[in-house]
């Protein structure tokens, strides 16, 4: 008899719709979710209006966010799904592309450069990392790396978590920041 597979979960992040209305405040380009996994936030968002880019590296995954999209009701903002290593691949887009920026339970450090250069000025990123369970600090960024790696924006909101030995200095991170005109201009 074939096992079934866990079905995952598309609940969107809590926090994230919490802080929803100022993500969008700035909305007239797509938002980037990347990665987007299953598509629980990218899904979310278009069920409220909001066109989406989602990128992840896992076909499947993708093929699940394209399927899950199609099932949401019409009048919804689209989805278009885009498979590419955030890492070992530059993104495919211009700069400022993006109105704002999901980057949930993914090791941020690897691409903050990237998705700061592809945020509009003015624009929102988000960043929710995961949590500290188990060996997961070795995957999370320096205490401080993250908030340091945004000059040139506004961190409206910026908790960060110590997590596993302290002389691995990890921390769990949780951060809502701005885009301010100018950033991506070496002074
Ligand atoms: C824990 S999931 C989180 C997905 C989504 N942000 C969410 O909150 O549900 C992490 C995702 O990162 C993707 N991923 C891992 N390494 C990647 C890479 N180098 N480039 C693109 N996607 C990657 C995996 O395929 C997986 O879907």
């Amino acid at each position: 008899m074939p096992t079934s597979r866990p079905v995952p979960s598309l609940a969107p992040s809590k926090f994230l719709m919490q802080v929803l209305d100022r993500v969008a405040s700035s909305y007239d380009q797509p938002v980037l979710d990347a990665p987007c996994g299953f598509g629980r936030n990218a899904l979310a968002l278009a069920s409220r209006g909001y066109d989406v880019i989602a990128v992840d590296n896992d076909v499947a995954r993708l093929k699940s966010v394209e399927v899950s999209g199609a099932l949401q009701s019409t009048g919804s903002g689209r989805i278009v799904t885009l498979c590419a290593d955030l890492v070992a691949s530059r993104l495919p887009f211009r700069n400022s592309s993006f109105s704002a920026i999901l980057c949930i339970h993914y090791p941020v450090q690897k691409v903050i450069v990237d998705l700061c250069t592809a945020l509009k000025d003015g624009g929102w990123l988000y960043v929710e990392t995961f949590g500290g369970q188990g060996q997961n600090y070795l995957e999370l960024p320096k205490l401080g790396e993250i908030p340091e790696a945004l000059q040139g924006f506004e961190l409206v909101l910026c908790k960060e978590r110590p997590v596993g030995p302290p002389s691995q200095r990890a921390a769990v991170v949780q951060l809502l920041a701005q885009k301010r005109g100018g950033a991506d201009r070496k002074s």
